[in-house]
C-alpha cells in the first residue's frame, strides 16, 4: 500500500454541505521519457516534460453531503455532456488508491463533468490531463475544507494524487516544465510527485516553445502504456535504459540552461526513438509507429539539413509526432507542415499547441 503520512489529512466536523469546483489541466509531452515503473506508479527513472497549453481537460466537480453516511463512493461521471458508466471503474479504483489522502471521498455524492479540448479519437492520450484535472479539482475541495493549506502544498499534493491516477499526469499540474523522479541535480525532485523547473533554469530560447502535433493515426493503440511499462520488468536492456535516462536528463538540463539547441535536438530525438526501441525489443515485442511516422521523420531531418532550422520531433506511446520548435520559426514551419507533412496525417489533421503553465482554476 502507498502510505505517505505527509499527504494525509483529517476531516474537520464542519465540512461544507455542498459546492462546486472547476479547473482545467493540460496534457504534457516528455522530453526524457518515463517507461518502466515499480510498486504503485513509482518511476524507474526520472523524466522531464513540457507542459502543454491547448490540449487540456476541463473538469467540474459538484459535491453534496450524503443524507445518510455509508461506505460507498457515490458519483456520476459525464464526459462531454453524456453519462459514461464505462469510465466509472477507473474512477473507482483511483478513489480507492487516494482515499487515505482524501478523507472526504465517502462523505459526498459527486457529479463529475469533464471534457477535452482535443478530439476524443485523436490518438492523444487524455489520461494525463484527465487525471490531472480530477486530482487538482479534488484539491480545490480540500482547500475549501482546510483553507490553511498553502498554494505550494496544494500543487504538490495534486501532483502526488495525479500520479496515483496515471503516472505521467503528475507532470501536468505545473509548467512550463516539470521533472518527475529523483535526480541528484534537481533540487527537491521526488518519485512521488513532479517539481517545476525554475524559470531561471530555462534559457529564453525555449520560452514559448511550440508543439505541433501531427495526428498520424487516430485509432486506439494496440498496446496500452500499462502493458508497455510492465514489459520493462524482464527487458534485456532495462537497467542500461534507466541509467541512460538519468544521464540524458543531466545533459538536457544543461542544454536548457545554456540555450543549446543542438544538444536539445539530439537528446529529445534520441529519447523518442529509444522509447520506441524499448517497445520493439520487449518480449512480446510491438510497434506503435506507423509507416507515415517514419516518412514524416525523414522529411523533418531533410528539412533541418536544408534550412538549418531548429525543428525536432518527439513521440509519445503512439504513432503521432510532436514537432517542437521556437516561436520565431512558426511561420516557416507551418508552411513546411502544410506543404510536406499533412499528407502523412490522418484526414490532414494536426493540432497547434505550445508550452503552458499547468492547472488553472475556473
Ligand atoms: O503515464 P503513462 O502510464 O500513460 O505513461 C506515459 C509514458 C510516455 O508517455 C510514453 C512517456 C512519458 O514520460 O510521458
Amino acid at each position: 500500500m502507498d502510505t505517505y503520512p505527509e499527504f494525509k489529512t483529517t476531516l474537520t466536523p464542519d465540512i461544507p454541505l455542498s459546492g462546486i469546483v472547476k479547473c482545467t489541466v493540460p496534457s504534457n509531452i516528455a522530453l526524457v521519457k518515463y517507461w518502466g515503473k515499480k510498486d504503485i506508479q513509482i518511476p524507474q527513472n526520472p523524466s522531464i516534460s513540457f507542459t502543454l497549453n491547448v490540449c487540456k481537460t476541463e473538469t467540474s466537480i459538484e459535491f453534496e453531503k450524503k443524507q445518510v453516511s455509508n461506505e460507498d463512493y457515490e458519483f456520476e461521471l459525464l464526459f462531454e455532456g453524456k453519462l459514461k458508466p464505462a469510465f466509472e471503474p477507473k474512477i473507482k479504483s483511483f478513489f480507492e488508491r487516494i482515499e487515505a489522502y482524501i478523507p472526504f471521498l465517502k462523505e459526498y455524492v459527486f457529479k463529475i463533468e469533464t471534457s477535452n479540448t482535443f478530439p476524443h479519437s485523436s490518438g492523444i492520450a487524455s489520461s494525463a490531463s484527465g487525471m490531472g484535472a480530477l486530482a487538482y479539482g479534488l484539491m480545490l475541495i480540500e482547500k475549501e475544507i482546510n483553507p490553511d493549506i498553502s498554494e505550494s502544498e496544494m500543487l504538490q499534493k495534486a501532483s502526488f494524487l495525479a500520479r496515483l491516477g496515471s503516472g505521467s499526469a503528475c507532470r501536468s499540474i505545473e509548467g512550463p516544465m516539470t521533472v518527475w523522479g529523483e535526480h541528484k541535480e534537481v533540487a527537491g525532485s521526488s518519485d512521488l510527485y513532479a517539481v517545476k523547473v525554475e524559470e531561471n533554469e530555462i534559457d529564453s530560447f525555449f520560452k514559448n516553445y511550440q508543439d505541433t502535433i501531427l495526428l498520424i493515426d487516430k485509432g486506439q493503440k494496440e498496446v496500452s502504456s500499462t502493458v508497455g511499462h510492465n514489459l520493462m520488468h524482464r527487458h534485456p536492456y532495462a537497467s542500461q535504459r534507466f541509467k541512460q535516462a538519468s544521464e540524458n536528463l543531466s545533459i538536457l538540463k544543461k542544454a536548457l540552461k545554456d540555450g543549446d539547441s543542438e544538444t536539445f535536438i539530439k537528446i529529445v530525438e534520441s529519447e523518442a526513438l529509444t522509447l520506441h526501441a524499448m517497445m520493439m525489443t520487449s518480449m512480446p515485442y510491438f510497434i506503435l509507429m506507423k509507416p507515415n511516422t517514419l516518412s514524416a521523420i525523414e522529411k523533418i531531418w531533410e528539412y533541418r539539413k536544408d534550412t538549418g532550422s531548429k525543428l525536432c520531433f518527439t513521440l509519445d506511446a503512439g504513432a503521432n509526432i510532436h514537432l517542437l520548435y521556437p516561436e520565431a520559426e512558426s511561420e516557416q514551419i507551418l508552411d513546411f507542415i502544410n506543404n510536406e507533412l499533412v499528407v502523412y496525417c490522418e484526414n490532414g489533421q494536426y493540432i497547434c499547441d505550445k508550452i503552458g503553465l499547468g492547472a488553472i482554476i475556473l
